[in-house]
Formats: C-alpha cells, sequence, structure tokens
C-alpha cells in the first residue's frame, strides 16, 4: 500500500471530518502512505480528471470539531442510473472505477450508511477496489455496529430541542409536538425523547393509535398539568397506513409532514392548543458532540489498519466496548430498526412515556 483515498457519501453529519482528520494522522504518521481525498465521492470520482486534493497532516488539526463534510457529498442521485442533465440517465460505474485508476489508488475509504455502503461496495466488487467502510448516519440504522457516526450529535441536538420547547410549553399550556428525522428508524426519537422527557414518543416501528395518545394527554390533563411533549419520528405512518408525505403530496421520495397531522388531530379530539416544530436539518449540522469526535477518531484508526492488514470488503464497527470489522454486506443486510423488546422502549415504558399503543 502506498496511497490510499477517502470519499465521505450520502447525507452528511456531525463527525465525519474527525473520521478524515484520524484517517490522515494514522495512514501518514504511522504507516507513510498517501493519503487522497476524493470530493463529492463517486460523482467526484466520475469526472476526469477527478476531483481530488492531496491531504497533509500540517493543517487538518481544526477538522476535529468542525460539522458536515469539507471533502463535500454526493447529492445528485444513484451512480447506476445517473442524471445526465438532458433528461436521460447513464450508468456511471466504469467512469468512477476510471477515476480510481487515474489518482493511482491502492485502497479506498468509504464513509456511508447502509445506501452508500451497499453503492460503494457495488462499484468496488466490478472494479477490484480494495474498499473499506465506516459506519455513518444520524439515522443509526447501519447494521452490525452499535453506534454510527452522527447518531450523538443529531440525539443532542434532538435533546436540547425538547429541552427549550419544555419551558415554553409549559408557561403557555401547550402540546408541543417535535418531529425528528431517522429515515424509517425510530432511533433519534426513542433516544432524545427519553433524554429530553417526552410525555410521548412515537416511532414508525410502533403503530400508534391517536387515542391512546390523546388519554395520554388528558390524563396529564386530570394531574393539573396542562402541557405536553409529543416527540414524532418523521417516517411514523397515520392510523390509515399511509405517510403524511403522500397525503400532502411533498413527493414520493420525501419524508416530513406527520408531525402537523397529528398535532391537528390532537387539537381536533382534546381541545388542547398545539404547536409543531419540525427539526429538520438542524440535527444534522453543528459541531461534533465530543462522543462523535471521538468515535470519528476511533474508527478512522481502526479502517486504516483494516488497510494494513489487507481486510477489505470490511467495515469497522463498535461493539462492547471494542472496534471489531465485519463484512460490509452483513452490515447492509442487518439494517437496525428500534427493538420492541430493547432497553430503550423497556426504559419509555418503565418511565410512563407513552409510546401510542397503550
Ligand atoms: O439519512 C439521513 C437523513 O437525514 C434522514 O434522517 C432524512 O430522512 C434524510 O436524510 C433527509 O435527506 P435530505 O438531506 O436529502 O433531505
Amino acid at each position: 500500500i502506498k496511497r490510499i483515498g477517502i470519499l465521505t457519501s450520502g447525507g452528511d453529519c456531525a463527525g465525519l471530518n474527525a473520521v478524515i482528520r484520524s484517517v490522515v494522522h494514522h495512514a501518514i504518521g504511522t504507516y507513510g502512505w498517501e493519503v487522497v481525498g476524493i470530493q463529492e465521492a463517486t460523482q467526484g470520482l466520475m469526472e476526469n480528471p477527478p476531483k481530488a486534493i492531496a491531504l497533509h497532516r500540517d493543517n487538518i488539526d481544526h477538522l476535529l470539531m468542525m460539522g458536515g463534510t469539507f471533502l463535500g457529498t454526493t447529492n445528485k442521485g444513484n451512480p447506476f442510473a445517473f442524471p445526465m442533465g438532458d433528461g436521460t440517465v447513464k450508468d456511471r460505474t466504469e467512469d468512477i472505477i476510471a477515476g480510481y485508476r487515474q489518482l493511482g489508488l491502492d485502497a479506498l475509504i468509504g464513509i456511508g450508511g447502509d445506501g452508500s455502503l451497499a453503492i460503494l461496495r457495488r462499484i468496488a466488487q466490478q472494479g477490484g477496489i480494495n474498499l473499506v467502510g465506516i459506519p455513518k448516519t444520524i439515522d443509526n440504522d447501519v447494521g452490525a455496529t452499535e453506534i454510527s457516526i452522527g447518531f450523538d450529535t443529531a440525539t443532542n441536538i434532538a435533546t436540547e430541542a425538547l429541552d427549550r420547547l419544555h419551558f415554553t410549553a409549559a408557561s403557555h399550556n401547550r402540546v408541543m409536538v417535535l418531529e425528528v428525522m431517522g429515515r424509517d428508524a425510530g432511533h433519534i426519537a426513542l433516544a432524545a425523547g427519553i433524554g429530553g422527557g417526552a410525555d410521548i414518543i412515537l416511532i414508525p416501528e410502533i403503530p400508534y393509535r391517536i387515542e391512546s395518545v390523546c388519554n395520554k394527554i388528558r390524563q396529564r390533563q386530570a394531574q393539573g398539568k396542562n402541557f405536553c411533549l409529543v416527540m414524532v419520528s418523521e417516517a411514523v405512518r397515520t392510523e390509515l397506513g399511509d405517510q403524511v408525505k403522500q397525503i400532502q403530496q411533498f413527493g414520493e421520495d420525501r419524508y416530513g409532514g406527520i408531525g402537523k397531522y397529528i398535532a391537528e388531530q390532537i387539537a381536533q379530539r382534546t381541545g388542547a392548543e398545539t404547536r409543531v416544530t419540525v427539526l429538520g436539518h438542524i440535527q444534522r449540522g453543528g459541531i461534533p458532540s465530543p462522543f462523535d469526535r471521538l468515535l470519528g477518531s476511533v474508527f478512522g484508526v481502526a479502517a486504516v489498519d483494516l488497510i494494513a492488514a489487507g481486510k477489505f470488503d470490511h467495515m469497522v464497527a463498535w461493539r462492547n466496548r471494542q472496534t471489531i470489522s465485519v463484512p460490509i454486506e452483513e452490515a447492509i443486510q442487518t439494517y437496525q430498526t428500534v427493538k420492541l423488546d430493547g432497553a430503550l422502549v423497556k426504559t419509555a415504558r418503565g418511565l410512563g412515556i407513552c409510546l401510542g399503543n397503550d
């Protein structure tokens, strides 16, 4: 191994730059390799010449606390059916492989969620690329690892949002609904809901009944607590089974809107005054939490060591207070939603939090 590449693919999150910094330090400092930062992931590799910069150890320390990804990421679509700008789509796999070869790389570190890792793996297999993966996503749904980069920061932000809503809710006797991200998994909603003291938490893994939600609000009213905090994950479906995105015609591939729908239902049925906050990309922005900086540093070093050991087509993972490596395929196939018998669901129930199906 003489030269390795690194790229960040899919939605950004806090902690990505800490990974890049860690890879650069270890690859150059310990092994004496060169490190190339690929800009805009597979999109950058498609270009001729590929978009990339040499990374050195002399100016990377500020990366530890920087949000987002300074290498940029993909946002134009699937490389296997890439929009060419004239209404047509093209499989760009060979262009990406050509870009990788042009950079003279011996191995590639791909930082991505399950979707990006699946894409990178398919390209790597076709092009004989020595790929090592690092899991990142605020959604924390990548399989085979207990945690991914970005989840902790997003959860901290969602918790803080709930803290802030708490005071204004209590001042006005309102039901405050907070809609958070998470794609098809309720991890952020559940963790931040518990941490932020939500009274009701709705996640896509547990179908809710609106009467169960309203009963909790009435119960609190009967106890003289005239405000309520409701945490809702973006992919929660209405009782009718639809996603509100369809009802509101947001477009096929967008989430969002369920918070507003639930708030309207609560207002109609309980007479409570409701307000809705959709946290959106605030969860993905901002500086990384100390834990995401730590995890980013740990994963960066572990990924470089995997390359040195020739353990390709593997992803670094965090399990039982250790880094381990798992086949990328395993991580993709064991996509993690909230476990209904898991510790957090039990904790929520133990605390008397309504999960919508009581
Ligand atoms: O997967 C990360 C995520 O932030 C999801 O939680 C959310 O559904 C989606 O990405 C938003 O995507 P975009 O940034 O394309 O709007």
